[in-house]
């Protein structure tokens, strides 16, 4: 039995007891999917969004990337970004970060990755931003924790500025944009009360403070 073997194993008995509790499920889902949110979090093993947020699947459309970022040139995100907006209807876009992030703490770091530390210069021009409070800030977990919820902050006004996000709410869609962090060490979720439901409260998104949360 190899590890790959008991992949499909577990799958076979995941599918058996989806069934056994709604025998159409999959028949169901096969037809279409209606889900109302989209969620944009990090690739971290550790923090899968239908798990988190006890979502079945169809109910939760899924992006993810090391250390939840929103570029405005990154067709892969803005393609799952315009689907799920204009197509699928999502009344509900949801950016994630976690505390204990290792994309933000390498970023941090200044680390040598390779490639991925390109994709990371991302998060230092956020670092940039704010390093005066960062300064502030002694402990490196602490640093990176804090930094992970102005990321999210940041990313939260990165999908309102596309011209999907703006283009729904000129059309009269209804649609709000959420910042959330999930810390791994008791497995819930933080809103950073950053919700954004029109192109007014996009406008001033990245002039308001974004307060600490609660750890
Ligand atoms: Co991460």
């Amino acid at each position: 039995m190899t590890d790959i073997d008991e992949l499909f194993r577990n799958n076979r008995t995941w599918a058996e007891r989806v069934r056994a509790a709604a025998p159409d499920f999959f028949e169901q889902l096969a037809l279409q999917q209606r889900p109302e949110y989209l969620w944009i979090g990090c690739s971290d093993s550790r923090v899968p969004a239908n798990e988190i947020v006890g979502l079945l699947p169809g109910e939760i459309f899924v992006h993810r990337n090391v250390a939840n970022i929103v570029v405005h040139t990154d067709f892969n995100c803005l393609s799952v970004l315009q689907f799920a907006v204009e197509l699928l209807k999502v009344r509900h876009v949801i950016v994630c970060g976690h505390y204990g992030c290792g994309g933000i703490s390498a970023a941090l770091a200044n680390s040598d990755l390779g490639l991925i530390d390109n994709w990371l210069r991302n998060v230092r021009d956020i670092q940039r931003l704010h390093a005066e409070e960062l300064a502030d800030i002694d402990s490196h977990d602490a640093l990176v924790n804090r930094l992970c919820e102005l990321n999210v902050a940041a990313q939260v006004a990165n999908v309102c500025d596309t011209t999907i996000v703006r283009s729904a709410w000129a059309r009269g869609q209804e649609l709000s944009v959420h910042g959330w962090v999930y810390a791994l060490r008791d497995g819930l979720l933080r809103d950073l009360g950053t919700v954004v439901s029109s192109a007014d409260e996009a406008d001033t998104i990245r002039r308001r403070p974004v307060a600490p949360v609660e750890r």
